[in-house]
């Protein structure tokens, strides 16, 4: 891998101002890499902060507070403007390709678009291009003439990945791209994705609400509670040493019925907590089994935890207590 990460966020910060004088504390804090052909995951429930975190580092939105740097160039006060013109290097696919397409252009022109847009090609390179792009995402090209009406979704997710490797962009951020898809769609989705990851040698942020699809495609695992990162590592490390109690319980919550499994199945109380009214302590707290008045008091910073690069943000830990019982 090139020494230079494709983007390094350094305590990414974004608020939203909600009704009255109430800020939302979507992201607080978050800093994490992904080097070229990397693919780093990104988990947690829903409101915990990834898609502000997605649009964010594309400058889909400015940050509050923290730096952006894409390619080793700091983007994240450059103006609106200059943002457009790095969008033919940073793309996005959504979580619902029904609304993130034009229902009046077919296939053919929603894949052109792009190219249009950022290429230059003239209009018999386009074609060409268009088509390779249909085959590569493995579109039949007969359904290039079709509108988004009449393709299913994992056909429509495969037009959306084709606009967003067109311009051979160097970070592609996906968020959730295969939670609206049947289960039955959802594998062939992912392979193409995996497939793409090494092809394309892009940085990719992949973004979901279910580690198990994440196992698949990334090479490190980033956990984010009320938009403060709780543990990253190496996928695998992350899978089989789970350190702190909330990545515990995400797993817990995606793992098969299994009575040797020694977690409980129902750890996840409670809801997760308004990011209008931060808890002071670690956020995790009102619904951890594990927590101690400590934990209240102020937020546990990210530490290193035994293993390669594997980082978690838990005061129990160094206790040994951070094991969440059968
Ligand atoms: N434009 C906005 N204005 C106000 N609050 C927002 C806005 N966008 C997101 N939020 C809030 O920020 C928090 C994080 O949202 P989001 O990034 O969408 O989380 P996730 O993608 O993990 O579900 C939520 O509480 C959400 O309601
Ligand atoms: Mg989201």
């Amino acid at each position: 891998m090139s020494s230079q990460p494709t983007l390094v966020t350094e305590n990414l910060v974004k608020h939203f101002r909600a009704g009255g004088n109430a800020t939302v504390h979507a992201v607080n804090g978050v800093s994490f890499s992904i080097s070229p052909g990397e693919t780093l995951g990104m988990v947690g429930e829903s409101g915990s902060g990834k898609s502000t975190i997605g649009r964010t580092v594309l400058r889909l939105l400015s940050p509050t507070a923290g730096r952006i740097l894409f390619q080793g160039r700091d983007i994240s006060t450059l103006p609106e403007r200059q943002c457009r013109s790095l969008r033919a290097e940073m793309q996005m696919v959504f979580q619902d390709p029904w609304s993130a397409l034009n229902p009046r252009l077919r296939a053919r022109a929603l894949i052109e678009e792009p190219l249009l847009l950022h290429s230059g090609l003239g209009r018999a390179e386009r074609r060409d291009k268009v088509e390779a792009l249909a085959a590569r995402v493995r579109l039949g090209s007969a359904l290039l003439e079709r509108f988004p009406s009449e393709l299913s979704g994992g056909q429509l997710q495969r037009v959306c990945i084709a606009r967003a490797i067109a311009t051979e962009p160097k970070l592609i951020v996906l968020d959730e791209p295969t939670s609206s898809l049947d289960l039955s769609v959802r594998a062939g989705i992912l392979e193409l994705l995996h497939e793409l990851k090494q092809e394309t040698g892009a940085a990719m942020l992949f973004i979901s609400h279910d580690l198990g699809t994440l196992r698949l495609i990334s090479d490190r695992i980033v956990v984010l509670y009320l938009g403060s990162v709780v543990e990253s590592g190496p996928t695998r490390a992350i899978f089989e040493r789970p350190e702190h109690p909330y990545t515990q319980a995400l797993m817990s919550a995606h793992l098969p019925a299994d009575p040797t499994v020694a977690l409980s199945r129902h750890v996840l109380k409670g809801e997760i907590p308004s990011p209008i009214n931060l808890p002071p302590g670690c956020g995790f707290a009102s619904r951890c089994p594990l927590a101690i008045e400590r934990c209240r008091a102020a937020m546990p910073p990210l530490a290193p935890v035994p293993g390669d690069n594997h980082h978690a943000a838990c005061i129990r830990i160094a206790e040994g207590a951070n094991r969440i019982p059968a």
